[in-house]
């Protein structure tokens, strides 16, 4: 279940444009070397994080497996070990279930095709005439008659379940889409289900120069086993009341990781690294008197559709909206091989979490930290609640992000350090008590 483009692809892409004009970071206020050099920051313990991602990543942690299951176990464990009550907010969710088999014969032809299910692809097999559909765009469709038939059809630019919705739209059964040059093929995605989808394949360039030569054959498309379960997941929660002297109206300060990863990747960067950067934190805290009330979340079943953060955000107040002044998303804070240290907002803004964070950045590299546009992760929930949020990531990402090779063997641990330290420094300055940051 490896998917990580699709419509999210082009997210990618226009989120690329529009970081090279974000703005850049202005650092306003925000901790600095008394807090990023205090004890409690000196006191996190990177084997401790280390030793936390190898626990996580001994096998992938799939959305609504057990495998996701027992890594929220060792997490409540772990907090409960720290001394905190530990609460639990499950809900369900739809999982797609990758096909068990896909296949696309030519009737009267020798060769063989290797084709690609999308992630959301659905299930069916189709004999039907070939039509070429250029680049399966609702006019493409005005000048043939795809009625009945399988569309071939070659990527240009748009959402790939439009495509599959177009072909649908005009009467076709099945669609082959061909990606041009050497891209790879086996890790789109339809970037949601629909039940007016027709089984869709990704067809490599070799296959398709294959197909092309054979339009007036007869072809079969086979897609088995695919289908969308009724999952269950949970996120994981501890609250850390602020001292007496605060009342009902205190700032709420959140600092969150999702734990799941993708199928077939042990998620050592995605996002055992963001896991165990926090649990540490929630140790640092433990026994810190602090003027907010924070939140340390773990959030399951992200890599599905961001649903624990939804899930979470959904059931939050009015009143706790309103209270909560930042949100430090953690995903992806340890890879060795991306690039540097990133911090993204929804609206390439800077906000409560940029500004500290980037000042903490400052204080240990002597250098700023500028804020990029970027969406991709549980942070967009808290945005879209009017909550100021930011991603923490290493970026450009790491070549094998979502893959069989993302292991506890890429990490670096003084990468994973110097994000615990920003978070913490960041954190403890907003929450600490005035006096006591001297
Ligand atoms: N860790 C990634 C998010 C990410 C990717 C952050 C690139 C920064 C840069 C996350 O787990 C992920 O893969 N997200 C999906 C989208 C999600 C809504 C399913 C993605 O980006 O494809
Ligand atoms: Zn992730």
């Amino acid at each position: 279940m490896l998917h990580k483009k699709g419509f999210v692809s082009w997210l990618f892409v226009i989120s690329i444009l529009l970081t090279a004009c974000a703005p850049k970071t202005q650092v306003v206020d925000g901790p600095g070397l008394a807090t990023i050099q205090s004890d409690l920051v000196n006191q996190l313990d990177v084997e401790k994080i280390y030793a936390t991602a190898e626990e996580l990543t001994k096998e992938p942690r799939v959305a609504g497996t057990e495998s996701e299951k027992q890594a929220a176990a060792y997490l409540i464990k772990e907090l409960e070990n720290y001394g905190y009550d530990v609460g639990v907010q499950p809900f369900t969710f739809e999982r797609y279930v990758m096909p068990e088999k896909t296949d696309l014969q030519l009737a009267g032809f020798e060769g063989t095709f290797t084709p690609a299910p999308f992630h959301y692809s659905v299930s069916g097999t189709v004999t039907g005439e070939l039509i070429n559909a250029g680049h399966g765009l609702k006019e493409d469709y005005d000048k043939i008659d795809a009625q009945g038939k399988i569309a071939v059809v070659t990527v240009e630019r748009t959402y790939f379940y439009e495509l599959v919705l177009h072909a649908s739209k005009a009467g076709a059964t099945a669609i082959l889409i061909h990606f041009p040059e050497d891209n790879p093929i086996d890790t789109w995605t339809l970037g949601k289900h629909s039940d007016d989808y027709i089984p869709a394949l990704a067809l490599s360039h070799k296959d398709y120069m294959k197909i092309s030569k054979n339009m007036d054959k007869k072809a079969t498309v086979t897609i088995e086993g695919a289908r969308v379960d009724q999952s269950e997941s949970q996120n994981i929660m501890v609250t850390k009341q602020p001292d007496a002297e605060q009342d009902a109206s205190t700032d709420i300060v959140i600092i969150g990781a999702h734990y799941d990863s993708v199928d077939q990747a042990p998620g050592a960067s995605d996002n055992a690294s963001g896991t165990s950067v926090v649990l540490e934190l929630a140790r640092m805290f433990k026994d810190v008197t602090t003027t907010k009330e924070l939140r340390i979340l773990f959030f399951g079943a992200e890599e599905e559709g961001l649903y624990g953060s939804k899930k979470y955000v959904s059931a939050m107040t009015e009143d706790e909206i309103k209270r909560s002044v930042a949100m430090f998303n953690l995903d992806m804070v340890g890879s060795a091989d991306a690039g540097e240290l990133a911090i993204q907002t929804v609206d390439g803004m800077n906000n409560a979490v940029t500004i500290p964070a980037s000042q903490a950045y400052e204080a240990l590299n002597g250098d700023s930290l500028s804020t990029d546009f970027g969406g991709r992760s549980d942070h967009v929930p808290f945005h879209e609640a009017g909550i100021d949020a930011a991603l923490l990531v290493y970026s450009p990402l790491e070549k094998w992000y979502h893959r069989p090779e993302d292991t506890i063997d890429k990490l670096s641990k003084d990468r994973l350090l110097q994000v615990a330290k920003i978070v913490a420094a960041s954190t403890l300055e907003m929450t600490l008590p005035t006096d006591s940051k001297e």
